[in-house]
Parts: structure tokens; C-alpha cells; sequence
């Protein structure tokens, strides 16, 4: 589906899978943010084809977090045509092991493993091609959970991953949504929602790791203060 003339959503609900993902134009080719269930791939690759996306155009993997439902293509793009992966250093070990990691209750949540380029463990900034993308670690949902912001065509948007998403009939904001890592942590999540609150991120659009598009201002702050009502 293609969400803004540079951005599309490649997986997610839509399709009947978990865990969405998005593709974004770029001079030189294109970033992927997240990759899907593991059973989402010939479902991506289809919607890639629809599109003209060339997959062998697809360079960078900007990883949300370490959980399956986000990684599941990560192999098949970095092994087999040659994207590099960025992901979170406290969650690499899930994307090395292919599961949730060795103490997880979840390990039958699987994907094939594989090995990272760069490890995110502070915020900073990554420039591909006329891009630049501003990271931020944001630990709560995972402890190696990043959000992604770029500038792109006058808009600002954010990608959050797991760290809240947008969901329902009225685009109601859910935060963290599922809380079985081990890692999880509310104390951290809500620090990560304080830290991205600010008016430095006037964020036009949300697309997030589950949900739909959030179009429009403010979500951090409607998410932070639903924390803060909620989940403190
Ligand atoms: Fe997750």
C-alpha cells in the first residue's frame, strides 16, 4: 500500500500477517523498516513486485527491535541480496539466535538468524543517500528497541516499532502492546516515551510496528500521556 509518494507498507494486518513493515524511497535505492513475520515473506515480495520495488535495490534493514514478527525477512534480504541490518545492541542477540532469546517463556517464536552490520546503542544520526535518519533508543518494549524519524517531502515521520502503534476504529494509541519480553519494562518505557516527548519531534505522521497509519500531530504526547494515566 503506498502511503506517501516515497513510502509504502509492505506487511502488516492488511495482509493477514503480524508485524508491519514499510519501504522508503531514497536516491540510490531503498530502506526497509522492519521485514515482517517469517511467513510474511513470499506476501512481501509480492506487494514489492506490485509496486516495481526492485528488492535488489533494497539497502539498509532499519530494525525496530529484536521480535519475530518484525526480523522475519532480515535474513532472506541481507543474506540473499545483500541489505546491510541495523538493529538495537541489547536486542542483536534475538536476530543472532533467531529466537527470543535462550531464557525467553516464547523461544517457539522463531526466524531465521542472522548477523547484524550496525549496532545502535546510543541516539545518533544515519544518512543513506538524500536521507537522514534520526535514531533514538527507546528501552521499554524491548531493551534494544530504536525509533526511527525522518525528514522526507515536508513531513516528519516517525516510526516507532513496538513502542506504541495505533490501532481501532478511532485511532486509539496502544502502548508497548505486547509485554511477555523479558526485557520489557515500564519504568523504561515510560523514560523512552519522556525522552521522544518533546517539542523538538513534531511528528506529522505515525507509522508504527502494528496498526494502522496515524496521520497528523502529537501521538508521542497522547502516548506519554496515556502512560502516564495508565501504565506507570
Ligand atoms: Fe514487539
Amino acid at each position: 500500500m503506498q502511503i506517501r509518494k516515497n513510502i509504502y507498507q509492505i506487511t502488516g494486518g492488511m495482509w493477514g500477517y503480524l508485524g508491519n513493515a514499510y519501504i522508503v524511497k531514497y536516491s540510490e535505492g531503498y530502506v526497509m523498516i522492519d521485514t515482517g513475520s517469517p511467513n510474511a515473506l513470499d506476501s512481501i515480495l509480492e506487494n514489492l513486485n506490485y509496486w516495481d520495488i526492485d528488492p535488489n535495490k533494497i539497502t539498509h534493514l532499519l530494525l525496530t527491535h529484536g521480535h519475530d514478527d518484525h526480523l522475519g525477512g532480515a535474513k532472506y534480504f541481507k543474506e540473499e541480496l545483500g541489505a546491510k541490518i541495523i538493529i538495537g545492541k541489547e536486542d542483536v542477540r534475538m536476530l543472532e539466535e533467531g529466537n527470543l532469546g535462550e531464557d525467553s517463556p516464547c523461544i517457539n517464536h522463531t526466524m531465521p538468524p542472522t548477523t547484524a552490520d550496525i549496532l545502535i546503542s546510543e541516539d545518533c544520526f544515519l544518512e543513506i543517500g538524500n536521507l537522514v535518519f534520526t535514531v533514538i533508543t527507546t528501552p521499554g518494549h524491548t531493551n534494544g528497541s530504536l525509533v526511527y524519524l525522518i525528514h522526507l517531502d515536508n513531513e516528519s515521520i516517525l516510526f516507532p516499532g513496538d513502542t506504541f502503534y495505533v490501532e481501532g476504529n478511532q485511532g486509539e494509541l496502544i502502548l508497548s502492546g505486547w509485554k511477555g519480553d523479558l526485557t520489557y519494562d515500564s519504568k523504561k518505557l515510560g523514560e523512552s516515551l519522556k525522552k521522544i516527548y518533546t517539542p523538538r519531534y513534531k511528528i506529522t505522521l505515525t507509522l508504527a510496528g502494528h496498526g494502522i497509519p496515524r496521520f497528523g500531530p502529537d501521538s508521542i504526547q497522547e502516548a506519554y500521556a496515556s502512560y502516564l494515566k495508565n501504565d506507570r
